[in-house]
């Protein structure tokens, strides 16, 4: 979602460097950016609502230079994507010059309360934000300090934020904090730098500082000093993050999204690290004891990681003989629900940061189910911090906001897992697990074979991009997928599209079939193949067109109206990690046809940290 860059340097222009930042955080999604800079003895902004490849040409045609600013991209919350909602928000004395300026990621829950209070001070507001709340919180709490400042002001705020801001009058000096959203440091000999992910730092910087909630700091030139919410210094230890600046580079691709469905075998190959064994250790030094204990599974995630929870449910009730319930996070959070202490909590969140996801995830923990795991592709994020177990799967940064390689790590994941919990309830001998690792360690290769069947998709994407609505069905472990794959379709091409298990044709969208719905159909040679093939029929003796992914036992023939691509073997218990590869081609090619923002749709942000 919004992003924050700010930097204090020793009287080199950062201008550039705020820019860059902001570029590498445009794949979070945002519709509005902006940067200050303290120029000549004042505060200089400009902001836009275009791109920021707009913001930089505004800064270059009014010369914004300095060695000390703040920049943002916004994703509207409070009050609409217009240049004055737009971050950076300033604030002074009523009537007198602006003398703070300053960025906020999150949601201020009391705004409503501080805004009259802050009018009754005098102060104007000039957009619909609770950001432009804590600017003037800010100013008038400043008294010559504004660390100390800060310091006051986050006192008074409830709800989420990280929050970047310098001072006229204290002109080598940005202070931030954090409670609830992410916020980094980034040090250096000749500046220092805030970041809300690090990511907007490569090529800058790699020694990186993780901010802890309730922290706020003061950078200055040389000077990096953090307390944390008592008030206390603290101190956060400098890590070197591994140089990550191929994952912002595009290569031989054309969107960050095709590199990544193609760094998928790469991606499941680092997840599963030469594994030889199956072990609770995979997932932490309490797990042992913590599987012993469990009774039951509860999964909780968003989007498309609440649809890889929802496949493992079939694995984890398959192997391990587990009830499995899986729950839209945002709706466990506000239920009343039947805890249950035996009850092992696994949250999956590609950025470890989405804010449903943790709110979930706490109030399981409120409920008295401390046994918690996350499968996570962020070690340093909240979601790990927050639970007694994690998994870390090693997809590397995914920048495309439509999730890809994330989906078929944590889907590895999962599987191990699913593993896991069967050999502590004793159901999984020797020979299944030296089977099942075979099966894994041939993962990587099934999906390089699967990424070939590229130039059959492209023929297929061209009418897809043709049509408004599309159909996907799937049974059993498939049907998961078919709602990854509706969900991939509707989110870059923007066409409408629905994934439903194959029984519930007849119960109601078979009345939307046409010559114009396409019906995609994963069709694995499984156990409910035979069923499957009855719902196609029910579908082409209505006129509908289908798009079979089938595979080597599977049987169905291209004829007129039923259009087939093979895919390469039978993956048995992972085919769900290697059928969702065409999906995603077939989305991402249709996108391309249609022209869309393939890595940045409409409306959507990469890592949503505000409910
Ligand atoms: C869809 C997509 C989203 C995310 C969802 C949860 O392509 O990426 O549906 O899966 O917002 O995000 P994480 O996994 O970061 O918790």
């Amino acid at each position: 979602m919004c992003g924050i860059v700010g930097a204090v340097a020793l009287g080199s222009d950062i201008t550039p460097i705020l820019v860059e930042g902001l570029q590498r955080l445009e794949y979070r999604g945002y519709d509005s950016c902006g940067i200050a800079l303290h120029m000549d003895g004042a505060l200089r902004r400009t902001r836009s609502t275009s791109r920021v490849a707009d913001l930089k040409a505004l800064v270059s045609r009014d010369a914004l230079a300095g060695s000390t600013g703040i920049a943002h991209t916004r994703w509207a919350t409070h009050g609409a994507p217009a240049t004055h909602n737009a971050h950076p928000h300033f604030s002074g004395r009523p009537g007198g010059q602006p003398r703070i300026a300053l960025v906020h990621n999150g949601i201020i829950e009391n705004h409503e309360a501080l805004r009259e209070e802050l009018r009754g001070a005098g102060y104007v507001f000039e957009s619909q934000t609770d950001t432009e709340v804590i600017a003037h919180l800010l100013d008038h709490l400043y008294n010559d300090d504004l660390f100390d400042a800060l310091q006051r002001a986050v006192r008074r705020l409830q709800g989420a934020y990280a929050i970047a801001a310098f001072c006229r009058d204290e002109p080598h000096r940005v202070v931030g904090a954090r409670n609830g959203s992410p916020l980094v440091v980034g040090t250096s000999e000749s500046a220092n730098y805030l970041a809300s992910d690090a990511l907007a730092l490569a090529g800058t910087t790699d020694q990186i500082l993780y901010l802890e909630d309730g922290d706020v700091v003061d950078l200055q030139v040389g000077r990096v000093w953090v307390v944390d919410s008592e008030g206390r210094a603290a101190d956060r230890p400098v890590h070197t993050v591994p140089a990550f600046t191929a994952a912002a580079e595009l290569g031989p691709y054309r969107h960050y999204m095709q590199k990544e469905i193609f760094e998928q075998p790469r991606a499941v190959a680092d997840t599963l690290q030469d594994l030889d064994t199956i072990s609770p250790e995979l997932f932490g030094d309490a797990a042992y004891k913590v599987f012993q204990e469990t009774q039951r599974v509860l999964i909780l995630a968003c989007g498309t990681s609440y649809y890889a929870g929802m496949t493992a449910k079939y694995w984890i009730e398959a192997l391990a003989g587990l009830p499995t319930a899986v729950e839209i996070a945002s709706e466990y959070r506000y239920r009343t629900s039947v805890p249950d202490p035996s009850t092992l909590v696994v949250t999956i969140s590609q950025s470890g940061e989405t804010a449903d996801t943790l709110a979930a995830l706490k109030h399981a923990r409120r409920q008295g189910m401390e046994n918690t795991l996350t499968i996570c592709n962020v070690a340093s994020s909240a979601m790990v911090r927050e639970c007694k177990l994690g998994f870390i799967t090693r997809a590397g940064v995914e920048i495309g906001v439509a999730s890809t390689k994330a989906f078929t790590t944590q889907l590895t994941a999962l599987f191990l897992l699913a593993l896991t919990l069967a050999q502590s309830r004793g159901k999984l001998d020797d020979a299944a697990e030296a089977e099942h690792l075979k099966a894994l360690r041939h993962l990587p290769s099934a999906i390089q074979a699967t990424l070939a069947l590229e130039p059959h998709i492209i023929g297929w994407a061209d009418t897809f991009a043709r049509r408004e609505n599309a159909l996907f069905l799937g049974r059993g472990m498939h049907y998961p997928i078919a709602l990854e794959g509706a969900l991939k379709l509707k989110e870059i091409s923007y066409i409408h599209a629905e994934g439903y298990p194959a029984g519930e044709l007849k119960h109601g969208p078979l009345a939307l079939v046409t010559e114009q719905m396409p019906v995609v159909t994963v069709a694995p040679n499984d156990t409910l193949l035979e069923k499957l093939k009855s719902n196609l029929q029910e579908v082409r003796a209505r006129g509908g067109q289908l798009y079979v992914f089938s595979d080597t036992a599977t049987r169905i023939a291209n004829e007129p109206g039923v259009h087939v691509i093979q895919m390469p073997g039978d993956y048995g218990m992972l085919s769900p990690i290697v059928h969702v590869v065409p999906l995603q081609l077939l989305a991402y090619h249709t996108a391309c046809a249609r022209g869309t923002d393939v890595d940045k749709p409409r409306n959507l942000a990469k890592s949503v940290t505000v409910e």
